[in-house]
């Protein structure tokens, strides 16, 4: 399974980058708000200084919601780097958008996939990548995870090459249940990650270990 790194800060991408495990990154234009980044200019600078950090994709989202604009915006970040991923919201112009880029051979990525029929036709019209928000499904009361389960059936029935972006990650159980059903990606904080690291018996063997040797060689 891939990990990206769900954030816009420079900083964290770059401590994930050098942790060694890192694939890729999402943006959205909430954490590049929270970054304080606006106006068209730094935006794009941004992302560039985002792709000069890391090896794998790097989502950028568009911000029009009509065909014309989504098409004019996303082709102005692919062509900021290579590794530039359009990211497309969910709505009807957004399925024609992709489909235009899945035919020009730029990488896309649909975002706020709340069902398994929006992944579908996501898929359909060409996505290389679908985002479903499992975080954000759980805080609602429905199983975010069980949406992940579905979607892999139905793209495995097809032989979908759409990859599956578990989004909206909060937790490292999050995490180990996307990598049990076979998400291709997951995308989330760099806590959620480092908490992988995490077990008491890994923390206490190793004091162990430690103590042992030191008295061994007093
Ligand atoms: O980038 C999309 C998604 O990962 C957002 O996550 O934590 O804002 O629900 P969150």
């Amino acid at each position: 399974m891939k990990f990206f790194i769900d954030t816009a800060n420079l900083a964290e991408i770059q401590e994930a980058y050098d942790f060694g495990v890192l694939d890729g990154v999402t943006t959205n234009p909430s954490l590049m708000a929270k970054e304080g980044i606006s106006g068209k200019n730094n935006v794009l600078k941004h992302y560039k200084a985002i792709c000069d950090i890391v090896d794998g994709d790097v989502s950028a989202e568009v911000i029009a919601t009509d065909y014309e604009g989504m098409i004019r915006e996303g082709e102005e970040l692919a062509e900021l780097d290579e590794k530039i991923v359009v990211k497309i919201p969910m709505i009807r112009d957004g399925i024609k958008a992709i489909k235009y880029f899945s035919e020009k051979g730029i990488k896309t990525n649909c975002t706020l996939i709340f069902s398994a029929g929006q992944a579908l036709l996501a898929a359909k019209a060409g996505a290389t990548y679908v985002s479903p928000f499992i975080g954000r499904l759980d805080d609602t009361g429905y199983d975010g995870i069980d949406l992940i389960e579905q979607i892999r059936t139905i793209f495995d029935n097809y032989g979908f090459d759409t990859e599956i972006l578990a989004a909206s990650i909060r937790n490292p159980i999050h995490i180990i249940k996307c990598a049990e059903i076979g998400s291709d990606v997951m995308t989330g904080p760099l806590s959620a990650i480092l908490a992988l690291l995490k077990h008491p018996l890994t923390e206490n063997g190793l004091k162990q270990f430690l103590a042992d040797h030191a008295k061994a060689n007093a």
